[in-house]
């Protein structure tokens, strides 16, 4: 299938073409991209297509997420690549600001979410959840979509950015859209192209230790520190990886816990060189 978006560059444009749609009564539907689209992406899209009558998407590196050592310079970039992506998934419209158009030299206004951003990423990557925050308020606010998109890849920022729009009253309601995989499991991320050939074959055991601690818990396991240790077994047939994080938390509030009891996350994060990966799988005790 292929159609065409419109890919607009400022505020003004966007919020003029969106108003249009809504004054003819349409339902908005957004996802927030930082472009290198992939499979992940356009599944978001797809959704919003199939459940909204305008889908925005918006692509935008955003810098205030991104630590100081992080890989913001490094982050791929192809414009003409993600639109036509965009529009093949079903897109309408692409909202691609540039940097000075979405933060103004003074800008001092930050959204933090406390607690729930202080375990997993949170830990390591200091800032990062305020920055998400920070522009996910902005998109919403300049875009006002009905609904929006998130991937349960990151489950965290998922659950951080429902809590932002519980907590700020914002009118919009967020949709989980399930992890898309490659065929060995690892979840597509924009990352995967930096592995080196053996990092990649040895990136897939992230997802088979998830889907071991979730047949152990199925089997009836609920101790944390026995699911602990079977991650990191399995996570040790990936020797090129350094384990960030494996952490057992509660799905609504990551909180961790000891024993499995209700929804939890399992989610973990390791290191193949520069490449970071996270994933995560929700299991039911
Ligand atoms: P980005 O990494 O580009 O991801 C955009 C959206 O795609 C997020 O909701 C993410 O969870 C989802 N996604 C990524 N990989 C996926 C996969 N394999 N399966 C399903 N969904 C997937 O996340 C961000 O951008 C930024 O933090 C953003 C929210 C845009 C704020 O800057």
């Amino acid at each position: 299938m292929s159609g065409s978006s419109v890919c607009l560059p400022t505020i003004s444009e966007i919020r003029a073409a969106l108003d249009e749609a809504r004054g003819r009564g349409r339902r908005v539907g957004m996802v927030p991209t930082m472009g290198a689209l992939h499979e992940g992406h356009l599944s978001l899209i797809r959704a919003a297509r199939v459940e909204d009558q305008v889908v925005v998407v918006s692509i935008f590196v955003n810098p205030t997420q991104f630590g100081p050592s992080e890989d913001l310079a490094k982050y791929p970039r192809d414009l003409a690549r993600d639109c036509r992506l965009a529009g093949d998934a079903g897109a309408d419209l692409v909202f691609n600001p540039s940097v000075s158009e979405m933060y103004a030299e003074d800008h001092a206004t930050w959204v933090e979410v406390e607690g729930l951003t202080d375990g997993l990423c949170g830990r390591t990557r200091p800032g990062h959840f305020r920055g998400v925050c920070t522009v996910v308020a902005k998109l919403f606010a300049i875009c006002q979509p009905d609904r929006a998109y998130f991937g349960e890849k990151d489950a965290q920022q998922l659950a951080v950015i429902k809590r932002m729009v519980r907590d700020l009253n914002m009118r919009v309601e967020i949709v989980p859209c399930s992890t898309i995989r490659e065929p060995d499991g690892l979840a597509v991320s924009s990352r995967n192209v930096r592995l080196k050939p053996a990092q990649r074959e040895q990136a897939p055991a992230l997802y088979r230790a998830l889907t071991a601690a979730q047949a152990a818990v199925a089997a009836g396991e609920t101790d944390v520190a026995a699911i602990d240790s079977l991650i990191r077994t399995v996570l040790a047939q990936a020797p090129l990886g350094e384990v960030d994080y494996v952490e057992v938390v509660r799905a609504d509030d990551l909180k961790p816990v000891t024993t499995m009891a209700g929804e939890c996350l399992i989610a973990l994060a390791v290191s193949f060189g520069d490449v970071r990966l996270i994933d995560n799988l929700r299991v039911k005790a």
